[in-house]
């Protein structure tokens, strides 16, 4: 395969980066959770972008049939064999091919997808699950129960501490949601710029236009994106479990001073999918004091 195409699909993850992932307690709780709350032992499961195996194995366990597709020819051997190693070889069946253009050999109840980068970015959740769900639609005639059901996207202006050892430099960084960061103080509350939802949504350009007022002097010089992922809800509890994907934070290369009753308005624009620079060269902010605007500030590079 061309590495343009390789690009294209862009989620070549090689079997190192998969320990991250395997030691993720939030991630692996939350998801095993949700995936032994809705299977059932004679349920048939979908796994899109299997990677190790992992969350397959937990419907497997469960008592499922299992045909999941991974890209990565590395992958496909190495967890075909973990697969073996656990015992679920009968269960689990795994294929190598692109997840948007594969379907399994008969209609499964459930896909299970974990392609959510933050923001949506970088990797291809949406393109893959809507593209597998409308190919099941027209071949089987229904559609499969997705995991997740959506995503909800929301974003916050922080005051984020660039200084390393002495060295300041403000480049984009990852945090994690399940811990308190000392160096990144909110300045606001979050607001809801998205909420995909897998059961109909399609690939979309996200155009957000956001305005956050102040109440008393604040230092803002980042957005802080929050990506939460609906997992699963009980339909007679209404309970949910969630994951949240990792915090993204863009810097401004500035730091405002805004005054009480300042108002910052955020536009920006991008493509699920798209690497991390396209949502980043897209930010506008523009202060706006006693109904002027202070200062603007666009980060297209
Ligand atoms: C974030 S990892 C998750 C792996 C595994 N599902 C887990 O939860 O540990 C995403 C996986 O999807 C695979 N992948 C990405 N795009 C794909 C595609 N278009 N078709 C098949 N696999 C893909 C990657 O190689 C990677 O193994």
């Amino acid at each position: 395969m061309l590495n343009a195409e390789i690009n294209e699909i862009g989620q070549f993850i090689p079997l190192h980066y998969h320990y991250q992932m395997l030691s993720d307690a939030s991630r692996m709780t939350a998801f095993k959770s949700a995936i032994e709350h809705i299977v059932k032992p004679e349920h048939k499961v979908a796994e899109l972008g299997s990677g190790t195996g992992v969350l397959s194995s937990f419907a497997a366990r469960k008592g499922a049939s299992v045909w999941s597709v991974e890209f990565n020819p590395a992958l496909v051997s190495a967890s075909r064999r973990f697969i073996s190693e656990n015992g679920l070889s009968h269960k689990v069946h795994i294929f190598q091919g692109d997840a948007a253009k594969w379907l399994p050999p008969e209609p499964v109840d459930l896909v299970i997808c974990e392609m959510l980068h933050s923001a949506l970015l970088r990797e291809k959740q949406l393109h893959v699950v809507s593209a597998f769900r409308d190919a099941h639609i027209a071949r089987f005639g229904s559609a499969p129960r997705i995991l997740p059901n959506a995503t909800l996207l929301g974003v916050q202006p922080v005051f984020q501490n660039y200084d390393f050892n002495g060295y300041f430099a403000q480049v984009p960084l990852f945090q994690s949601p399940y811990y308190t960061v000392e160096d990144c103080s909110p300045c606001g509350d979050p607001v809801v710029y998205k909420i995909v939802d897998y059961d109909n949504d399609y690939v979309e350009t996200i155009n957000a236009d956001l305005s956050f007022t102040f109440n008393e002097e604040t230092n803002v010089n980042a957005l802080r994106f929050i990506t939460k992922n609906l997992l699963s809800m009980d339909m007679y509890t209404g309970k949910t479990i969630d994951w949240h994907s990792q915090y993204l934070i863009i810097p401004f290369g500035i730091a405002f001073e805004l005054k009480a009753g300042e108002v910052m308005r955020v536009k920006f624009s991008y493509d699920p999918g798209e690497p991390i620079e396209a949502l980043g060269n897209s930010i506008q902010v523009e202060i706006v004091g006693k109904n002027k605007v202070k200062h603007k500030l666009s980060l297209i590079a």
